[in-house]
């Protein structure tokens, strides 16, 4: 340790950065973390995750009211939108969570070199002009848009704009365009729909959410539909103008064919995440990226380069929190000589909108590629609980295997379908069955039981279908 400055390095202050950070303080080892942005916390608590839910939280309940929902439970109001206020208590709760994980940081002694991170070597970067050694280095650096060309974002102006700038838009736009029918566009166009905007989704595919189960996929298109949004799918954008206070997009079939123009107050690009490397001079510590721009690592979170480790992000797999602060625990056990394992085949994924969608494990489709399957479903509508909250979209589907009965997938939409996956995540990690889980006492009444009526399906038996 002589001549290192610390045992472990992250290059990064985002859920998988100080996460790996704080395990590793806790394992003993003398840590820092570097981190370029004023305030820790990365993508998620500055500008993803808990932003992106405040709005929503706080869009859903002005929705509640101006839509009806609430005088129909007979509570008359007459919402007005504060949005100053609203866009206030989204920056104050990023402030609390930000604030909170600098507190953990010097409650675990962990050293937050300010400043962007450079390699100069496989065991050196650069932090603010400053050398700094160490025995371990974990790159957990994110990732950040991928721009589309011919659209230019400059979220400065409010018209063009990305997921951060889709955050902090001073008033409701009349019509906002959301290019990528994925979780970004959704759960953005949600909010600024349940606002007041008209919505519409282009969508370069036959349809949203890609990677999710097709039963999912569909209902879920149903559901926005119903709720206002307009998809224009199997649709690209070729060009952005911005015409005064507009924008005009240049809409093309996806498999070529005549232009159309559409024009929008604001348009938010969301067409996916691309991992952050740049700037990082990976070539001065003799690491490569992959055709996708990120870093490979062996199960561990090892690199190619000896003493380096990666995660989060900047790896493959799912650009998802969760998955990035497993990922960090995992990094900083094995670091400090233990055996940090995630389990990549269970990684739950919700998209927060109203109702939320969730799944974990293999959509039917995979499942199906690998053998038979057997598969249970069942409609919230015929949950006591959903239905008498007035909230009948959706429906659970339990995918087993079919001579083992071993669950395989689950895939949720309902209000709290994020809450539910946990459940399924749990049983799925404890190698549960589908018989398992539909002989599991769920309590009464909860959205829950609909998982047991699912794994009940599976066999063919549920009680209230
Ligand atoms: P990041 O959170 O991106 O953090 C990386 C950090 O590294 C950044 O702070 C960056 O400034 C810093 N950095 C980069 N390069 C350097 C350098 N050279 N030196 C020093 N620091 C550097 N995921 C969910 O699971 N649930 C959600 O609800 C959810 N909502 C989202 C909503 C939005 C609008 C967005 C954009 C994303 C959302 N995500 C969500 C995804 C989630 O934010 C990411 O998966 C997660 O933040 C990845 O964590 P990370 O630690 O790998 O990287
Ligand atoms: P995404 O990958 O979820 O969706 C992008 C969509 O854009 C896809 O449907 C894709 O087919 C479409 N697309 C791509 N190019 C296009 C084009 N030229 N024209 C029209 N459509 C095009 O990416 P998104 O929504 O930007 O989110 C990025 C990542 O952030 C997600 O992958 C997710 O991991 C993470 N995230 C997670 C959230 C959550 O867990 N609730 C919330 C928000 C983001």
């Amino acid at each position: 340790m002589a001549d290192y400055d610390y045992d472990v390095l992250v290059i990064g202050a985002g859920p998988g950065g100080y996460v790996a950070a704080i395990r590793a303080a806790q394992l003993g080892l003398k840590t820092a973390c570097a981190e370029g942005r004023e305030t820790l916390g990365g993508t998620c608590l500055n500008v993803g995750c808990i932003p992106s839910k405040a709005m929503l939280h706080a869009s859903e309940y002005y929705e509640a009211a101006a839509g009806g929902a609430m005088a129909a439970m007979g509570i008359k109001v007459k919402p007005e939108l504060d949005l100053p206020t609203m866009q206030g208590q989204r920056k104050d709760a990023v402030k609390g969570l930000t604030g909170g994980i600098e507190f953990l940081f010097k409650k675990n002694k962990i050293d937050w070199l300010k400043g962007y991170a450079q390699f100069t070597s496989a065991d050196t970067v650069e932090v603010a002009g400053k050398a700094v050694r160490a025995k371990n280095i974990i790159i957990a650096t994110g990732s950040s848009v991928t721009p589309l060309p011919g659209v230019e974002v400059d979220n400065d102006k409010q018209i063009i704009v990305d997921s951060t700038g889709a955050l902090e838009l001073a008033k409701v736009p009349e019509h906002m365009v959301v290019i990528g029918g994925g979780v970004i566009g959704l759960e953005l166009g949600s909010v600024w729909r349940r606002l007041g905007a008209k919505v519409t989704c282009v969508e370069f595919l036959d349809q949203i959410l890609p990677g999710m189960d097709g039963d999912v996929r569909k209902e879920a298109n149903k559901i926005f539909k119903k709720q206002g949004v307009e998809f224009k799918l199997k649709t690209k954008v070729t060009k952005a103008e911005v015409k005064g206070k507009k924008a005009v997009l240049t809409l093309e079939p996806a498999a070529g064919g005549d232009a159309e123009t559409l024009e929008a107050d604001v348009v938010l690009v969301s067409i996916g995440r691309r991992p952050n490397t740049d700037g990082l001079a990976l070539d001065k510590a003799g690491l490569t990226v992959n055709a996708r721009g990120q870093i490979e690592t062996d199960h561990d979170f090892r690199t190619t380069v000896p003493g380096i480790w990666a995660i989060g992000d900047v790896v493959p797999g799912p650009m998802l929190a969760h998955k990035a602060e497993d990922e960090g625990i995992a990094c900083a056990e094995n670091i400090a000589g233990q055996t940090g394992i995630v389990n990549h085949d269970v990684i739950p994924s919700v998209v927060y909108t109203m109702p939320e969608i969730a799944g974990v494990g293999l959509t039917e489709e995979q499942a199906k590629e690998r053998g038979e399957v057997k598969v249970g479903k069942f409609p919230m509508m015929a949950n006591s609980r959903a239905k008498t909250n007035h909230e009948p979209d959706g429906f659970v589907k339990v995918i087993a295997d079919a001579k083992t009965d071993r669950v395989l997938g689950v895939w949720v939409i309902a209000s709290v379908a994020g809450t539910m996956i946990a459940q399924a995540a749990q049983a799925m990690e404890f190698g549960a069955t589908s018989e398992d889980i539909a002989y599991t006492c769920h309590a009464h009444p909860t959205h829950s039981e609909a998982i047991k009526e699912a794994a009940m399906a599976v066999t063919g038996k549920p009680i209230h279908i």
